[in-house]
């Protein structure tokens, strides 16, 4: 039987992915762990819920011994960002918190561990173009740096411990549950909240910024699909490359115009320009969609009236 600790589990991913396992593996059965931010009712009403601090290992596995876990989706972290202002924490809560997972996997036999990692272990001397699978990995940010050495840590504990870890690489997430904090794709979930809410957005990447991004429902599916497969498809234990869309902001500002016409954007680009230039603006998932049949369902046009929809509802119940 399945039990299950989700880590960064009131994070955008994490009270997302956390829900979607419960209906599929129980309330019970699912340990939502979060580290400062206050849950929410739906997460606290649903199952239990502990708080954790994953770079002190002993919080980790106090709570791994009490529900007797033998899977952790381990998504704390911190975002890149959060990661330029703050290198030393990025390295610490990514690498120390990893680290820990792993051996606590590792040392009380567990069946399974799902960490993501991300586009951002891409820097500039990869294709930025439908980028493959193998490209060469040289980020400039300490969040990539982080993602690669994540990678490269969780394919040795495979190879030397045996232990089961699957990961895949996320694009930008988009979701209307919890907002992100700290990422440089989060211009794609803002820019809805302030749609909705102000009718104007002022976005900190250019208009020409193409990035690859996911709705939360294939960034879900991406993690449970992966974590079911039978092992014998599963080739890569570093991470695989997987994708929704890829479009740039002024043809997100486009989108969100033929539901709001008077919605405007004005583009200021901040710092977090250059992270977003030195990522891919599409990825090539084609090992993902052929070794254990990942297909996403969402493109742009579908996700943005369901962002809007689901927002503007939040919105006419004072709930945004
Ligand atoms: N969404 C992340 C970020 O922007 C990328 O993995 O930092």
């Amino acid at each position: 039987m399945e039990r299950i600790l989700v880590t960064g589990a009131t994070g955008q991913i994490g009270s997302e992915l956390t829900i979607e396992l419960r209906k599929k593996y129980g309330g019970e059965n699912v340990i939502a762990a979060g580290h400062r931010r206050k849950p929410s009712e739906k997460l606290v009403n649903s199952g239990p819920f502990e708080y954790i601090d994953v770079t002190d290992r002993e919080s980790v596995e106090k709570v791994v011994k009490k529900y007797d876990i033998n899977i952790i989706y381990h998504l704390a972290a911190v975002l890149s960002a959060i990661g330029e202002e703050k290198p030393q924490l990025a390295w610490k809560v990514n690498m120390n918190g990893l680290y820990n997972v792993l051996e606590i996997a590792r040392e009380h036999g567990l069946v399974r561990v799902f960490w993501p990692s991300s586009m951002a272990v891409f820097g500039q001397e990869a294709p930025r173009i439908n980028t493959p699978q193998d490209a060469v990995l040289i980020p400039r940010t300490m969040y990539g740096v982080t993602k690669v050495a994540g990678e490269l840590l969780c394919n040795y504990y495979f190879l030397r411990f045996g232990l089961d870890v699957r990961s895949v690489r996320y694009p930008g997430v988009i979701s209307s549950e919890t907002p992100p904090g700290g990422g440089t794709t989060d211009y794609a979930v803002e820019i809805f909240y302030d749609a909705v809410k102000n009718k104007r957005y002022t976005c900190f990447v250019r208009e020409d910024t193409v990035l690859p991004m996911m709705y939360m429902p294939d960034c879900t599916k991406a993690a449970i699909d992966l974590m079911e497969a039978d092992s014998s498809r599963i080739t890569c234990r570093t991470s695989y490359n997987v994708t929704g869309m890829s479009f740039s902001a002024g043809e997100l500002t486009s989108e969100i115009k033929r539901y709001i016409p008077e919605f405007e954007c004005e583009y200021k680009p901040d710092f977090r320009q250059k992270i977003a230039d030195s990522w891919p603006m599409s990825i090539d998932d084609s090992v993902a969609r052929e070794e254990w049949g990942w297909n996403p369902t969402y493109e742009l046009s579908v996700m943005t009236k369901d962002m809007i929809e689901k927002l503007t509802k939040r919105f006419a119940e004072g709930n945004l």
